[in-house]
């Protein structure tokens, strides 16, 4: 599925990025990998050739939130590897905080990097995909489930994957599956910034759960896509409860609500 197929990756210098980025290297994929920073992309590469010497592997910065940038750096893309099998939009960021502390400017953001620069990269790209390839969007299991502290990422997940599910039914008649990664708690960069803004509460409430490794959800991703998934999960945790929402949202929430009051009163004195 990714011998000699040329891939874009967004979000590839780091975390989950980075990980998928070196196993769809070890199946073979030529990469084009993008995000701002030069040197984390760089570093990526290099890490990648020491281990495939003969990837092919190109870095090509650009911020996703600027449409234009999007556009001029899939052209590219396009110019280096002569086309584009298929593409994964996984650049993304978190920023949980109390809906009240949270500016205004951070909801835009968020939008504008988690959806937006979804948007642009299919958008962009589906004129040069064939009958065959496949598209994948990064969303989180707060894709499908609202948390405590999360008012302004949560949405913009929402919004990735209600393209996707859209973009799936349009898509099915081009043969292109379409497939969306939810992933839980990951050791990343972005999960270690996003443990600073993070209110206590929402803290408490995944105490006990396992983070896991990119590197393991990058396996999970790949044998997923193998599949033809849709909904990529990465745990049972993350099954059961994608699930449970679903079958019964009222009975999710009772449940929410009762370990968030156990939280306050017995962990924080607050009720
Ligand atoms: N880690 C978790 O617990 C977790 C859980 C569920 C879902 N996710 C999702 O998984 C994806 C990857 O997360 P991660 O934890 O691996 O994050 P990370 O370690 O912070 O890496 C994020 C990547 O996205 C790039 N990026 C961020 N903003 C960008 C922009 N405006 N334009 C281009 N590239 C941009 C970053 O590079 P630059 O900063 O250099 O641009 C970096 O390569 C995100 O969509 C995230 O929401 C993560």
């Amino acid at each position: 599925m990714f011998e000699k197929k040329t891939i874009i990756v967004t979000g590839a210098s780091k975390g989950i990025g980075r990980e998928i980025s070196r196993a769809l290297a070890r199946e073979g994929a030529n990469l084009a990998l993008v995000a701002r920073g030069v040197d984390a992309l760089a570093d990526t590469r290099l890490q990648i050739l020491e281990e495939i010497p003969s990837c092919k592997v190109e870095i090509f910065p650009c911020d996703i939130t600027d449409s234009e940038r999007v556009r001029i750096t899939v052209e590219a893309i396009v110019q280096s590897f002569g086309s584009i099998d298929a593409c994964i939009s996984n650049a993304g960021y978190s920023h949980p905080q109390y809906f009240d502390q949270t500016p205004i400017v951070e909801f835009e953001k968020q939008i504008q990097t988690n959806y937006l620069g979804a948007v642009y990269l299919l958008k962009f790209c589906k004129p040069h995909l064939k009958a065959g390839s496949f598209i994948a969007v990064t969303s989180s299991v707060l894709g499908y489930m609202g948390c405590f502290g999360y008012s302004s990422y949560g949405p913009s997940k929402y919004a990735v994957l209600g393209l996707a599910e859209t973009l799936r039914q349009e898509f099915a008649f081009d043969k292109i599956q379409v497939s969306v990664l939810c992933p839980p708690d990951t050791l990343t960069p972005g999960y270690q910034l996003e443990n600073v803004t993070k209110p206590k509460e929402t803290l408490l409430l995944s105490e006990g759960m396992k983070a896991l490794d990119p590197e393991e959800v990058a396996a999970i991703f790949l044998k997923g896509l193998k599949k033809g998934k849709f909904i990529i999960n990465c745990n049972l945790e993350s099954e059961v409860i994608f699930r449970f929402k679903l079958m019964a949202p009222e009975a999710y929430y009772k449940v929410i609500m009762s370990q968030l009051k156990k939280i306050k009163k017995d962990k924080l004195g607050m009720i």
